[in-house]
């Protein structure tokens, strides 16, 4: 399996720029101090999937270039800011190839830069048009919804794979989901299209989501620049662990998982065990036939100068598995 990045769909490079500058003076604007920390993890990159998805989809209109950088870095700002506090709930040592916050500084530096950095996605909603804030502001709820349902399914080893799927739709898809419809709507777009790039964007979400799971599995942490194993260990089961639990509900994999304060050792002998269960092809399959309904949705748009850069994304999240 090739666990390296997933190589994103190029944008012009004049918005890249121009994102990137705009989200370091959004977070350095007010507080030195957490304004140092929310741009280094900025600056560490990260593969920028969400303003592209943005960008390209707009692409399908006439664009305000202004508007869509403001747009872009809002949402990738609320992305941030739910990595930081996202790494606070799962105890993550490393974020985008780099100590993460939490572990650098702690949990209360971490969940207040989180804080800073929604607060700085807030100041970017005040250049966009009403529609454009409920859409994000919705979109922000949902995700929230999604973690907390999460959180309250923590060491649930009997966790329904409906359940788990619909997680994921709210946590991960509906933030790929998001700047699809936004740009498109932003860009003026037919109402037939801005729904044709959401369900491509929701797809794509649930097949990306899955698909970092498996790796979070099988993968290697140098290659995803995040550790691996970390969710097995904090009690937050992917579908292939769900899978592997269904099938043997009283084996060693249930009794393991039941319990907190899993060590190293156990944590590996889990994922061995699910690994050799079989249930990861089940999952592959599965993120496979999302990245096959998020093509299937981009086929129903005509050409457009970014279509191609997005019908490459359900394609290298696909071979992202190989
Ligand atoms: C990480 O998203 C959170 C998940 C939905 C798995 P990305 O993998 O897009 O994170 P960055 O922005 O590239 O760091
Ligand atoms: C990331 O979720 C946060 C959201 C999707 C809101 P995960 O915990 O599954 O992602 P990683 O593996 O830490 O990036
Ligand atoms: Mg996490
Ligand atoms: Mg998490």
């Amino acid at each position: 399996m090739n666990s390296s990045e997933t190589s994103p769909p190029s944008i012009d490079n004049v918005w890249a720029a121009r994102l990137d500058d705009a989200m370091h003076e959004a977070v350095t604007a007010h507080d030195a101090g957490l304004g140092r920390l929310a741009s280094d993890l900025i600056r560490h990159g990260g593969k920028r999937l969400r303003p592209q998805l943005l960008f390209l989809s707009a692409s399908l209109g006439e664009t305000d270039e202004t508007l869509l950088v403001h747009a872009a870095a809002a949402i990738e700002l609320l992305h941030v800011g739910s990595l930081l506090h996202d790494d606070v709930m799962d105890g993550a040592a490393t974020r985008r190839g780099a100590p993460s916050v939490n572990s650098l500084w702690g949990n209360a530096h971490a969940a207040t830069t989180g804080t800073h950095v929604l607060a700085c996605a807030m100041a970017e909603l005040a250049h966009l048009p009403h529609d454009a804030v409920s859409a994000v502001t919705e979109a922000a709820f949902t995700v929230c919804s999604g973690q907390l349902r999460e959180t309250e399914h923590v060491y649930g080893v009997d966790l329904a794979i409906d359940e788990h799927l619909e997680i994921i739709r709210m946590k991960t898809a509906t933030l790929f989901g998001l700047p699809c419809r936004l740009g498109a709507e932003l860009a003026g777009c037919d109402p037939a299209h801005v729904d044709a790039l959401f369900r491509f964007g929701q797809q794509l979400g649930i097949a990306f989501q899955l698909t970092d799971d498996l790796l979070d599995l099988v993968g290697d942490s140098a290659g995803l620049g995040k550790p691996t194993g970390t969710d097995l260990r904090a009690g937050v089961f992917s579908h292939s662990v769900l899978l592997a639990l269904q099938q043997n509900p009283g084996g060693r994999l249930a009794t393991l998982l039941r319990h907190e304060n899993l060590t190293a050792r156990e944590a590996a002998e889990a994922a061995g065990l699910v690994r050799r269960g079989g249930t990861v092809d089940v999952t592959r399959a599965l993120a496979r036939t999302y990245a096959g309904r998020a093509a299937a949705a981009l086929a129903e748009l005509p050409e457009f100068p970014g279509r191609e850069a997005l019908a490459e994304t359900p394609r290298r999240i696909a071979s992202r598995m190989e």
